[in-house]
């Protein structure tokens, strides 16, 4: 398998720019050797947001994810480096922020699952395709 120069949409979600971490997940992604490409912060629309978690509409938690992602400002940044989409999952961590391990953003800097499981700091692409289509839906023109 040969490594390849990729690009992946990341979010700060709404908890994490509350909590002032938006810069501490910029730093780890700068300082894991991505390159940010874009970078804007938006409250973002449910239309959208309706679009990029189509897969999970239907599911229990859909209406309160959206609920939760459009409730004030988030950071959406375009990343770009070698096997970056693994690669920041990776940096991200388990999505139930109790079960990432350490050293992850969501095991380092995230809270118990509990009673607002949406909340788990971060979003990152999970594949090559979700990747192209999230960033043309956050970054029309990246
Ligand atoms: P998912 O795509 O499964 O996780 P990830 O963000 O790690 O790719 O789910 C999208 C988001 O939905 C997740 O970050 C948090 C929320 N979520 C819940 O609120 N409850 C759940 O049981 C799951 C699986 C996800
Ligand atoms: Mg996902």
């Amino acid at each position: 398998m040969t490594a390849q120069i990729e690009r992946s949409l990341v979010i700060v979600k709404p908890d994490g720019y509350r909590r002032g971490l938006t810069g501490e997940v910029l730093r780890r992604i700068e300082a894991k050797g991505y390159t940010l490409v874009a970078l804007k912060v938006e409250i973002a629309d449910r239309d959208r947001l309706a679009q990029h978690y189509a897969e999970h509409e239907g599911k229990p938690f859909y209406e309160p994810l959206v609920e939760f992602m459009s409730s004030g400002p988030a950071t959406f940044a375009v990343i770009e480096g070698q096997d970056c989409i693994k690669g920041f999952r990776s940096l991200a961590g388990a999505t139930n922020p109790t079960e990432a391990a350490p050293g992850s953003i969501r095991g380092d800097l995230g809270r118990d699952w509990g009673l607002k499981v949406q909340q788990n700091i971060v979003h990152g692409s999970d594949s090559l395709e979700s990747a192209e289509r999230e960033i043309g839906i956050w970054f029309p023109r990246a």
